[in-house]
């Protein structure tokens, strides 16, 4: 057996998404289950240098997992020789000048969405690594979670026919902070420090959309902020400049049409916090994160409108649960191990710069369609 070190530097490991899904749940759990099986004999082993502002919390991080190396110079782990890879969870707003550092050293990049703040950077990035020849990918996870893997194999499988519409529905109340600590950053609530509902969130669903039923050829929005005052890590109130509510329409090719929903400001009467219903000629499904149900033309019930009486359905009752007929491993790290695969055994991998610069081209139109009160072509993307 042969085992070779990719060692990758991973910024922003002190966030939420650094830590918890990119560090523990998909690194350090590679290294758990002894490397990745490259095949042939040849074991990988990833090992972080973590990077970040904070010295303290860097050390405290990497004693707490037993890590050897962290630093808070990114352009010295940049300038190392030994660096193969940069890994970007920061804050959204400091991304394209981390990334760029990293093409311009002739790293390999992986880089949570969105990209960039608008296309232009979004673009800008997927050329230049195009350019320095490099290998890069973005975080698209949602299409690995087992609810969304279900529903990917009913569409490949033929189960709806024709498909219609799909309804999506993202949400959760995020406390103000005042006499609840809010449990997503403050950062998430401010224009200008790259928050905002849509930047956030129309990156996702252009993939999902986009893998499962087909491009986003269109959209139009209503995009407002519902919760104006919050309160932040410090308990010091701030006025809530970004969107923390996005109802959108995105037409997609092949004449389907998705009408999602996505909102801070919603409280959930849900079995899960995102849930997409799919509609077809031949049967209809609702995923959510885990779970996916379906309902067959063969078994759908036919009501009758009559607000005189009770309802004689229980509606829920008559869907099917999906089997999971496997066993699904975090949707991250399947990510990152394809991620790794890709640079190192030269196995195709669409999920790149190009791609999130399509999200992020989304999330541009849909803030436009908003502010303007128009509806926008989504025109396909080249570099
Ligand atoms: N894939 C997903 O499902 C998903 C979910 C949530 C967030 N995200 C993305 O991940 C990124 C991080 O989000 P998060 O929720 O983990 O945020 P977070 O605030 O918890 O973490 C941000 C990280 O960036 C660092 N940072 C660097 N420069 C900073 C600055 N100037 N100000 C503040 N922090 C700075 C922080 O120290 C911290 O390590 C964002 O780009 C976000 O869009 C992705």
């Amino acid at each position: 057996m042969t085992r070779r070190t990719v060692r990758i530097a991973m910024n922003g490991v002190t966030g939420r998404m650094g830590y918890r899904q990119h560090l523990v749940r998909s690194i350090l759990a590679i290294r758990e289950q002894g490397g990745l099986d490259l095949g042939g004999g040849d074991v990988l082993w990833p090992e972080p240098i973590l990077v970040g502002r904070r010295e303290h919390a860097l050390r405290e991080l990497a004693q707490r997992h037993g890590l050897e190396e962290w630093s808070t110079d990114l352009d010295a782990v940049l300038a190392d020789g030994r660096t193969d890879v940069y890994f970007d969870a920061q804050v959204t707003s400091a991304r394209v000048d981390a990334l760029t550092k990293a093409i311009d050293a002739g790293k390999h990049v992986y880089t949570e969405k969105p990209t960039a703040a608008d296309l232009a950077g979004a673009l800008g990035l997927a050329r230049r690594a195009r350019e320095a020849g490099i290998r890069h990918g973005v975080v698209q996870d949602k299409i690995f979670l087992p609810g969304l893997l279900k529903l990917k194999r009913l569409v490949d499988g033929g189960f709806f026919g024709e498909i219609l519409s799909v309804r999506g529905e993202f949400g959760y109340w995020v406390f103000e902070g005042d006499w609840q600590d809010a449990q997503r950053p403050s950062w998430n609530y401010r224009a200008q420090d790259g928050g905002g509902i849509v930047v956030d969130m129309f990156p996702h669903w252009e993939y999902v959309l986009h893998e499962l039923f087909g491009r986003v050829t269109g959209v139009s929005a209503h995009v407002t902020t519902h919760v104006p005052r919050r309160w932040d890590e410090n308990g010091k109130p701030y006025t809530a400049t970004a969107d923390d509510a996005a109802y959108g329409i995105f037409e997609l090719e092949g004449g389907a049409v998705a009408q999602i929903n996505s909102s801070w400001a919603v409280r959930v009467h849900r079995d899960e916090l995102v849930e997409f219903q799919v509609d077809g000629t031949h049967g209809s499904a609702v995923a959510g994160l885990r779970e996916c149900r379906v309902q067959h033309r063969s078994m759908t019930p036919k009501p009758v409108w009559n607000p005189d009486l009770p309802a004689d359905h229980s509606f829920r009752d008559q869907w099917q649960r999906v089997p999971d007929n496997a066993v699904f491993d975090n949707g991250f790290k399947a990510q990152w191990e394809l991620f790794l695969r890709h640079v190192y055994l030269d196995e195709p991998y669409h999920w790149d710069l190009l791609a999130g610069a399509r999200g992020v081209q989304l999330a541009e139109l849909g803030l436009r369609s908003s502010a303007e009160g128009r509806r926008f072509e989504v025109p396909e993307l080249s570099l």
